[in-house]
């Protein structure tokens, strides 16, 4: 059966947002609070696969049997993934990675002096776009959180990342999205074959996205 897909599988999966530093006590962050990606990491290993889960800073605690390694600046998350990809069978890329970072984290702390401040930032590397790239075996996974023009936007990440599959979420609505315990998402794949799901949990949804990826795995 599909559920079985996975056992002994390398599953790699990233959660969390990353923290980009400023100076030595400040950062740029999002509002990602890992439980989608944890959820991706807790499900994955009961179907009893080997799960690598690369995560920003969260409070949530390690899953058991998955192994857990924290970074904190997209940076530090590619060279992570990187270092885990080209034996992996499966890669869910939850993470909200920040696009851009401060071009100098100042050595010291920035002290309060004149009225404005300005922050020169400059492009992070894209994580999942590398992925796709040089792609060989791998079943790729990414998600796209918008807030406006879901479909057109994810469509287009799906193309350019070289995806499998995308898990579209829409981040406005109630229920949806950013520390939320539940999600709404749609799930586009690379046939062009679209599927809308009602809001559930993240574990349920987690649940459902793997039974699909291992139902794609197995045709
Ligand atoms: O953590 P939670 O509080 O549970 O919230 C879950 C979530 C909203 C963070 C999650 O469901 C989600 O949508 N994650 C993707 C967030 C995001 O950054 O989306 P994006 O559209 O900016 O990025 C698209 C894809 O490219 C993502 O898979 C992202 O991991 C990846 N990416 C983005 C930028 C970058 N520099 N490198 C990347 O790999």
């Amino acid at each position: 059966p599909a559920a079985t897909i996975l056992a002994g599988k390398k599953v790699l999966v990233t959660a969390g947002g990353t923290r980009e530093p400023i100076d030595p006590v400040r950062y740029i962050g999002n509002r990602s609070s890992g439980k989608m990606g944890y959820a991706l990491a807790v499900k994955a290993a009961q179907m009893a696969a080997k799960v690598v889960l690369i995560a920003g800073p969260t409070s949530l605690p390690d899953p058991p049997g998955v192994c857990v390694k924290k970074v904190e600046t997209a940076a530090q998350m590619r060279q992570a993934v990187l270092a885990e990809y080209d034996d992996s069978d499966l890669v869910i890329k939850a993470a909200a990675v920040a696009d851009y970072r401060p071009q100098l984290a100042s050595p010291q702390k920035i002290k309060k002096s004149e009225e404005q401040l300005t922050l020169t930032l400059e492009k992070n590397p894209d994580i999942l776009r590398e992925l796709g790239a040089k792609k060989t075996h791998q079943f790729l996974v990414g998600f796209a959180a918008e807030t406006e023009n879901l479909l057109e936007y994810a469509t287009e990440k799906l193309q350019k990342k070289n995806l499998d599959m995308l898990v579209a979420n829409d981040v406005t609505l109630p229920g949806a999205g950013f520390n939320a315990d539940t999600n709404i998402v749609k799930l586009l794949y690379r046939d062009g074959h679209r599927e809308e799901l009602p809001q559930m949990t993240k574990i349920e949804l987690a649940e459902k996205i793997l039974a699909k990826i291992c139902e794609h795995i197995s045709k």
